[in-house]
């Protein structure tokens, strides 16, 4: 066996892929290889550094179990989804811009009414959200659907309560004739990324906050365009500047528009102050 030293190691180590029959395994391996490499010796990693390292990626791993995926948490707060988002979803302009998915998706929300109230019981300032499907012609998109949810007036996503089997925020709305679409829930708060793990402990270490400004998720689809995952930010929410995962876009903040109690949208008429939330999603072609 050769020896190698701490520089031709890198080729002799990617010249190991030369029998792998998938080129783009073989791509994307000699990069993460060569990039690994210089890592390693422009830190000159101590062996200390190391095993810090390792015990942590360890940790990452022992942390996931079916409700806790804390290796897409690492990704989210080092920028790497949004990063992988942004690369595979260059949409054209006008197209609502997409960000990233986040954790506490639900599959299997139930498709409700349009103007249905889909709180269902959560506490919160009631908001009330309407706008159009549109192709990027600016043509209504009739029986498009918008997969809405998001954590309840206090931060916690329904997941994140123990025991709570029922889904709160969350919901299907199908676009009418006019590509429209309404509904009823709650003004979005910010709340913190899952800390009690080692992304928490990184993120400590790193000096840095782990908030998410205010903000409610959609999956926005249609037959014959493509699908988009999104959220809708409130404009002024704390931590809009610092989002804990890179993922706010400026064509995404709303200014949720504050009234007093009073006949609000639906014809219902209310005890407290409320918000309303217009917004109009654009889509591209298949
Ligand atoms: C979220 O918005 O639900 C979220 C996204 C990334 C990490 C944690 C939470
Ligand atoms: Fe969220």
């Amino acid at each position: 066996m050769r020896q190698f030293n701490e520089h031709d190691l890198t080729d002799a180590v990617i010249q190991q892929l030369a029998e792998s029959d998938d080129p783009r395994f073989k791509t994307v391996m000699t990069s993460l290889i060569r990039h690994l490499h210089d890592f390693v010796r422009e830190v000159e990693l101590s062996e200390a550094e190391w095993m810090t390292a390792i015990r942590f990626l360890t940790a990452v791993g022992q942390k996931c179990d079916d409700k806790r995926q804390e290796f897409i948490l690492l990704s989210d707060t080092l920028g790497v989804s949004i990063l992988v988002d942004a690369i595979n979803h260059r949409q054209p302009t006008g197209a609502v811009e997409s960000t990233v998915l986040g954790p506490f998706y639900w599959e299997g929300a139930p498709e409700v009414p349009l103007g249905a109230d889909i709180t269902n019981g959560a506490r919160g300032e009631p908001a009330f959200y309407s706008g159009r499907l549109l192709t990027l012609d600016g043509a209504p998109i009739a029986g498009g659907m918008l997969d809405v949810w998001s954590g309840d007036g206090e931060g916690t996503y329904d997941m994140q309560r123990p025991g709570q089997d029922e889904m709160l925020c969350r919901g299907k709305f199908r676009t009418d004739a006019e590509g429209r679409y309404w509904f009823r829930s709650i003004r979005p708060v910010y709340y913190p990324v899952p800390t009690d793990g080692p992304v928490g402990d990184m993120l400590r270490k790193m000096g840095r906050h782990p908030n998410r400004p205010g903000h409610i998720h959609m999956i926005v689809s249609a037959p014959g365009y493509q699908t988009v995952a999104t959220h809708l930010f409130v404009k002024d929410a704390p931590y809009l500047e610092s989002d804990a995962v890179f993922a706010v876009k400026d064509s995404l903040i709303v200014d949720f528009q504050r009234h007093e109690p009073g006949p609000a949208p639906g014809g219902s008429v209310m005890d407290v102050p409320f918000y309303t939330c217009e917004y109009d999603f654009r889509l591209a072609p298949a």
